[in-house]
């Protein structure tokens, strides 16, 4: 073949052709369609999978679901066992797992107080059965009442004034009473109370985050 015949004939644009300017047969087009359909259906149900557990880890868990138990310091519940009239710092490892990364543990703590079953139920009738602020667990266990020390206001950490005989919140001033009553300040209630029980000597809280800044208790995380 000449150079010009493989150049083609002057003046003449040559066209260069890919598979998807073959128009081909009708068999052949619905072969591409039902590949292209199935290409996208393979990427929803790969795209889903992936959004399904990212979603969900971003979704905390509540309204009807529970949490674990979480063992006390022994030593410090022995000193809430010899308490009277303060409250005890309570710790406990808080442990957290997010879908994707391992297992963290972290200390937290929960204000344990002792009290006399009948004279706390007369004091804080809002925390039981007909009252405003009625839990779905017991609040007094074994003569125990165990607070979340997160501010029912914007989640501070209020302090125990021995001076004062009540809880201060640093932040903007909110005081709870030793049984954890609003006595002033923005805090919409008072401290929340926490589940505890004690089983053959072991001592377990269970850890409930509530939302801050409102008079319900709504559950925002457990402890998982
Ligand atoms: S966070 Fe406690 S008073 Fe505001």
């Amino acid at each position: 073949m000449s150079k010009q015949a493989a150049a083609g004939a002057p003046g003449v644009q040559r066209k260069i052709y890919s598979a998807y300017d073959e128009p081909g047969s009708g068999e052949e087009i619905s072969r591409r369609q039902f590949m292209a359909n199935a290409t996208l259906a393979v990427g929803g149900i790969v795209g889903l999978g992936l959004a399904i557990p990212i979603i969900g880890s971003l979704i905390p868990k509540g309204g009807s679901g529970s949490g674990n138990w979480a063992p006390l310091n022994p030593d410090e519940v022995k000193q809430l066992e010899d308490a009277t009239t303060k409250p005890i710092k309570l710790t406990f490892a808080l442990k957290s797992k997010d879908s994707y990364l391992p297992e963290q543990s972290t200390e937290e703590y929960v204000w344990g107080i002792k009290v006399d079953p009948n004279k706390f139920k007369t004091d804080r009738p809002d925390l039981f059965k007909g009252g405003a602020n009625t839990l779905p667990y017991d609040v007094i266990n074994m003569s125990f009442v165990i607070f979340s020390p997160i501010c029912p206001h914007l989640g501070c950490r209020p302090v125990w004034n021995g001076d004062a005989s009540r809880f201060q919140c640093p932040c903007h001033g909110s005081q709870f009473s030793f049984e954890g009553e609003h006595l002033a300040g923005p805090a919409p209630r008072g401290m929340d109370p926490l589940p505890f029980k004690e089983q053959s000597g072991v001592a377990d809280v269970m850890w409930i985050r509530y939302q801050s800044g409102v008079p319900d208790r709504v559950v925002i995380s457990y402890q998982s």
